[in-house]
Parts: C-alpha cells; sequence; structure tokens
C-alpha cells in the first residue's frame, strides 16, 4: 500500500510516496523551499503543488512543524503567526482535495524511526530529538506516541529556549564550530536525560546525516542513535499515520 508523505519544514516541504508496508520511498522525492512569510495559504498552494507532481489523489498524510491538538494549530512555531488557530488538514484538503491526516513532524520522524529504523521493536522510553530550524520531540514507551510533547521548548540557564540556543538553525545562524555546537548539544542532552531517564535516544531532522560528527560530544550514559531514516523519517512517519487514520 503506498500512501503520499509530506514533511513540511521550516526551509523545505519534502514529499515522497512511501510504501507503508516497508516504509521505503517509492518515488523520487520532490523538495520545495518554504515559502517566506510560511502563511498559511502561501504553504498550502506548496502543498497542492506537490499532490499535482505526483499525480496524488489518495490520502496523504502530512508532518506539521508546529504543536497540534484535534488537528487544530496551536502556535505558528517558526512558521507565521497566523497559523494559530487554523486547522492544518482541513485547510490544505481544501486546497488539494485530497484527504489529509496531519500530525506533529517530530511525532511523524518518531513513528517512522519505531516502525521500521532505530527504535524497532525497543521496549522502554525512547524518545526522538529532531535537530533543523526548530528542536521536535517524540516520547514513546513501548513503542506507544505520547503526542504533542514540546521538549525543544525546554529552557536553559539563561531562561532561554533550548531550540533558539541548540538547534541546526542555531548553529548556522551563530556560525558555531561543530566543537561550540556540541557543547550546547551535551547541555541540552544532559538536560533531557535527567529529567526523562529514557532507555534510548534517536536523533533525526536535517543535521541526522552529520550525526557522526557531533554524537561523541554528548556525553551521557544512555544509547544515542542517528534517525535510521535520516532526514526522510518525517516524510515516512507522516504516511504511516494517515495509514493508522484510514484504519
Ligand atoms: C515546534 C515543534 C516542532 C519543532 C520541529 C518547534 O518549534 O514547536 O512543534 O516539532 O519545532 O519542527
Amino acid at each position: 500500500m503506498e500512501i503520499l508523505g509530506i514533511d513540511v519544514g521550516g526551509t523545505g516541504i519534502k514529499a515522497a510516496i512511501v510504501n507503508v508496508e516497508t516504509g521505503e520511498l517509492s518515488a523520487d522525492r520532490k523538495r520545495i523551499p518554504t515559502p517566506r512569510p510560511a502563511t498559511p495559504d502561501a504553504i498550502a498552494n506548496v502543498i497542492k503543488k506537490l499532490v499535482k507532481h505526483f499525480h496524488w489523489e489518495g490520502s496523504v498524510g502530512c508532518g506539521f512543524p508546529a504543536l497540534l491538538k484535534n488537528g487544530i494549530c496551536l502556535s505558528g512555531g517558526n512558521l507565521h503567526e497566523d497559523w494559530k488557530g487554523i486547522n492544518v488538514g482541513e485547510l490544505f484538503k481544501n486546497t488539494a482535495g485530497n484527504k489529509f491526516t496531519v500530525v506533529n513532524d517530530a511525532d511523524a520522524a518518531g513513528i517512522a524511526e519505531m516502525n521500521f529504523g532505530a527504535g524497532k521493536d525497543k521496549n522502554g522510553v525512547v524518545i526522538m530529538i529532531t535537530l533543523g530550524t526548530g528542536i521536535g520531540s517524540a516520547v514513546f514507551l513501548d513503542g506507544k506516541l505520547l503526542p504533542n510533547t514540546e521538549f525543544g521548548h525546554l529552557l536553559n540557564r539563561h531562561g532561554e529556549s533550548f531550540e533558539i540556543y541548540a538547534a541546526d538553525s542555531a548553529r548556522k545562524r551563530e556560525k558555531l564550530s561543530q566543537k561550540k555546537w556540541g557543547k550546547r548539544l551535551h547541555k541540552y542532552f544532559s538536560h533531557l536525560n535527567f529529567i526523562m531517564s529514557p532507555d534510548l535516544i534517536i536523533i533525526g531532522g536535517g543535521a541526522s546525516k552529520r550525526v557522526h560528527k557531533f554524537i561523541h560530544k554528548i556525553e551521557i550514559d544512555t544509547p544515542i542513535a542517528p534517525a535510521q531514516a535520516e532526514n526522510d523519517a518525517g516524510i515516512i512517519g507522516a504516511a504511516m499515520a494517515a495509514k493508522f487514520n484510514n484504519k
């Protein structure tokens, strides 16, 4: 069975047809830069273009980079404040015509890794952290998702959100060396490890390809694994979420 998966990110919107039995992409993925300002209309138009690109008429799974409750966006996150209060799935359905299942982007990436990747068959507490424009989180207990955690918004000792201090966008914005960024990541993951005592931490998002460059800087006693699907985990997990929703 195939489902179109879309991952809305702060810099790019990526889509691919996903084989939801195997977790593999069935065709090359397509990426369109995230329009700025990233208003609801601008993003919905990109979603429509992606659906057209794949000539897709079936249901669509979409990972969205903000807090969603019962489909309603509770904050504009790194996109635009106009998203607040919008029913994201309904907007995309009205623009593109297909049925949409919309979930938080980090929850989507976590679902992919728990089904096919670094978290497969892992019991206990598994935390997926995505490092990209923002910091996203997904928490699983014995494989079951606790949705809508926002651990990127934990505060550091200066009272500043860790997302602003340690996301991949902070590294780029402040032109941090791997060493300096690694130190910040160490502080973030030590704090997370202390408050959650997870059994495994999976790191994904835009920085997942480079995990080997900084993983040794994070000195905690909990195992850390890179996302096996790297940055495609968000697309794959979004399609999986649509599969579960259509059951
Ligand atoms: C948002 C999260 C999202 C993360 C990664 C954060 O700013 O609050 O909902 O998962 O960015 O995109």
